[in-house]
């Protein structure tokens, strides 16, 4: 089985080792960095329950490679919140507008919106809705999500204005 060595830094940490040629960016995340909130779902691209950012931006790591992703800064749900337990402004949003249900789709929400609003962005709430168009939840809780978006989407103009 042909193994590559790869490095790249996750949620702040550097990682290096060999990873299989095959193995996806979310299997090596789930079962080699210990970021078991990286969730499968469909496995090939829809439901968008595997989100991570790479690079800044939101990727489907069902969909790419570990070794693709070496020499990346790669950021899970388990990275977003601060190192004292402050919530992301995301994760803040989703909590107070009861954004969630029983979770399985939520880390892919958050690293979706939080690639979104990284500082010096400040998506409109159409843009932001937009970009979740791909991310499914089956417990159909999509007003919860819809009101935090919008919170989110005041928070960044106030932040920027
Ligand atoms: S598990 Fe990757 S998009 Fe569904
Ligand atoms: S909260 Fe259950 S899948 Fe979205």
């Amino acid at each position: 089985m042909s193994e590559h060595q790869i490095h790249l830094r996750i949620n702040g940490l550097s990682w290096s080792g060999a990873v299989e040629a095959r193995q996806s960016l979310a299997d090596f995340l789930r079962e080699r960095a210990g970021c078991t909130g990286v969730h499968l779902g469909c496995e090939h691209g829809v439901c968008g329950a595997c989100t991570v950012v790479v690079d800044g931006r939101a990727v489907r790591s069902c969909l790419m490679l570990a070794v693709q992703a070496g020499g990346s800064e790669v950021v899970t749900a388990e990275g977003l919140a601060a190192p004292d337990g402050t919530l992301h402004p995301v994760q803040q949003a989703l909590l107070e507008e009861h954004g969630l249900q029983c979770g399985f789709c939520t880390p892919g929400i958050v690293t979706t919106l939080a690639a979104l609003t990284a500082p010096g962005r400040t998506p409109s709430e159409e843009e932001l809705l937009a970009a979740l168009s791909g991310n499914l939840c089956r417990c159909t809780g999509y007003q919860g999500i819809r009101r935090a978006v919008r919170r989110l989407a005041r928070a960044v103009r106030e932040v920027a204005s």
